[in-house]
């Protein structure tokens, strides 16, 4: 094929790729995570739960297609293998536990943080140090949708109630616990 002309460095190119395989490998792992948990929760709220991480999971597939494929659009290769993956991506697995639905959300919310704020760094590196505002702007476009999926993911959790400050105070203190 003959070499891409899109006013793009090769170098520049390269470096976009290394950030896009970074958050190819997070959003599988977080999909992995989130399928493993709508399979295993259990509890009065199980049918919420079990859609909600659905919806999520699903979300999440597309993204990942989106970002594999935007990776090929720049004369890269996205990883395709679990090992490397597990090796590029900055999110824990937690194995062999069985967490309680309150816990599994937690645990969501807060990789969905760890990857808004890759997000947020890989935006500024797209745009000042690789000139590649196009994939900067993708890039925001997913870190919108996973602050969106961690807004939901928060809302659920128990224990919490809003204050008229907009603040939060958790239910035992409500209690005087
Ligand atoms: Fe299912």
């Amino acid at each position: 094929m003959r070499p891409l002309n899109i006013g793009l460095s090769e170098e520049q190119r390269n470096g976009v790729i290394q950030l896009l395989n970074s958050d190819l490998a997070d959003a599988y792992l977080l999909l992995i995570k989130t399928k493993k948990y709508h399979w295993d929760v259990v509890g009065p709220q199980f049918r919420t739960l079990h859609q909600l991480l659905e919806e999520h999971y699903q979300a999440l597939t597309e993204s990942i297609d989106a970002i594999a494929e935007r990776v090929r659009a720049l004369g890269g290769y996205p990883l395709g293998t679990a090992e490397s993956f597990l090796k590029s991506a900055s999110l824990k697995e937690h194995p062999g536990d069985l967490p309680n639905g309150n816990l599994m959300v937690e645990r969501l919310a807060s990789d969905h943080e760890q990857v808004i704020r890759n997000f947020r760094q890989h935006v500024d590196q797209c745009s000042e140090e690789f000139h590649d505002e196009g994939t900067a702007d993708f890039l925001t476009g997913l870190m919108e949708q996973h602050e969106e999926m961690n807004w939901m993911l928060r809302s659920f959790l128990e224990g919490e109630s809003l204050q008229p400050s907009g603040g939060r105070e958790s239910a035992n203190d409500l209690a005087g616990v």
